[in-house]
């Protein structure tokens, strides 16, 4: 039999746990697809006497994560632990270090430092594998990077956070507000620890990051991603986008300009009949379009310990196989530098304003709107109250550096009540 390849896992949360029980489940159906037996070594959290509800009696225990990564008897260093500074970015250096593989679900740490990270493991002659830091259980990295490897990709886009997607379709199911939803979140335990990670659309912004870096062979950079939460999402917007035949969405979209690399997490009304729109609860999906292949489309559990454990498992089952590709598809240093373009494909856009309910008040907005060159596709006045108009217009394909000029002009009509929210309409 040949020698067993020796895990050591680091955090033993949810997806730690997750991990632990699919090995000891399943231990000869993994062994065979790995061609050896994959076998803990060591585990390590932040406390030992918790009660996980699973059997780690077998493995040795290293209270220093960091310990636990530089240990002489592993293959494969397992980070589940997140945060993308302290224990897990000096763990994952120290495995690599110590010439030890590494699979990391953590996406902020490779969103905020994977360029460096991959550039180590490849020194080092070892794997960084992260499928489970996008989109959860959905195997998108695995499509990337070899499925599609044959293709020029031409956009990437989806949903990619989980709790975003719950709230905002439990608002148009249920008729409850945001804040009533962010609360169920926070009782059902779907917040990260940081929530303004998941509803500013930073955890989302993550993933996209490192999507677009192997969809088009950049370096990670996550910074320059535009980035818009959902908090500021009200049932009015969601009611009216379901009347036009829209859903709201915060969807993340990726994609190669004349101008540079746009990468954008945002809220986006898109079609409800489209499988995005039809996209309900916690679930993610993934759109990849490729030159050859067309689009496809990826759904599944982007969270979870049984989706997330599941995709950990794939990477260190393919590393004990002897599989070995680049962290992000191709050589670190080979990952092209480029100009980030900000929101550089036109679009339609959907406006929402009150405006005083008094003569000339909507040709003075039809003129902001002119004036900056945008033209209106529809527009209507509905449920007018005390001298005010609500007003929604849906633009043609328009930039928003003009849709922000055409805004700020609002403002200086003095017909305008309140702030105009304004949400792309994504062409998916
Ligand atoms: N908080 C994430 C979500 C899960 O709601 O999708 C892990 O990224």
């Amino acid at each position: 039999m040949t020698a067993p390849f020796r895990i050591a896992i680091a955090g033993l949360g949810t997806v730690g746990i997750g991990l632990v029980r699919i090995l000891q489940t399943h231990p000869e159906m993994i062994a065979a697809r790995a061609g050896r037996p994959v076998e803990i070594a060591a585990v390590s959290a932040r406390s030992k006497d918790k009660d996980r509800g699973a059997d780690l009696s077998a493995y040795a225990w290293e209270d220093d994560p960091v310990a636990l990564a530089k240990r002489p008897d592993i293959d494969l260093f397992v980070e589940v632990m997140g945060g993308h500074e302290g224990a897990a970015r000096e763990a994952t250096e120290a495995a690599l270090k110590a010439g030890h593989h590494v699979v990391t679900a953590n996406k902020a740490l490779l969103a905020h430092h994977g360029n460096a990270i991959a550039a180590a493991a490849e020194e080092a002659g070892v794997a960084l594998r992260f499928e489970a830091a996008v989109a959860g259980g959905i195997p998108v990295i695995k499509a990337l990077t070899e499925g599609l490897a044959g293709n020029e990709i031409r956009r990437v886009l989806g949903v990619m956070n989980g709790t975003c997607n719950y709230i905002l379709t439990k608002m148009e199911e249920t008729g409850q507000g945001y804040n009533a939803l962010f609360e169920e979140c926070a009782r059902l335990g779907y917040l990260e620890a940081d929530p303004n990670l998941d509803v500013g659309g930073i955890d989302a912004g993550h993933k996209l990051s490192l999507l677009a870096a192997i969809a088009f062979g950049t370096a990670v950079d996550f910074d320059a991603v535009e980035l818009e939460g959902i908090q500021s999402i009200t049932l009015e917007d969601i009611r009216q986008a379901a009347d036009m035949g829209y859903k709201i969405k915060l969807l993340g979209v990726a994609q190669m300009t004349g101008r540079g690399l746009e990468q954008r997490m945002s809220p986006c009304l898109v079609p409800d009949t489209s499988p995005l729109g039809q996209l309900d609860g916690g679930t993610n999906m993934v759109v990849i379009e490729g030159d050859a292949v067309g689009q496809i489309v990826l759904r599944g559990a982007g969270a979870g310990a049984g989706p997330t454990a599941s995709a950990v498992l794939g990477d260190i089952i393919d590393v004990a196989r002897g599989f070995r590709l680049p962290a992000f598809g191709q050589p670190a240093a080979s990952l092209r530098k480029v100009r980030a373009a900000r929101a550089a494909v036109p679009a339609p856009y959907y406006l929402r304003m009150a405006l005083a309910d008094k003569p000339g008040a909507l040709a003075k907005i039809a003129a902001c709107l002119g004036e900056a060159g945008i033209s209106i596709d529809r527009m209507r006045q509905y449920g007018h109250q005390e001298g005010v108009a609500p007003v929604l217009i849906v633009t043609h394909k328009t930039t928003r550096s003009a849709l922000d000029e055409a805004v700020a002009a609002f403002s200086d009509t003095g017909v305008l009540e309140g702030t105009p929210v304004a949400i792309r309409i994504e062409n998916v």
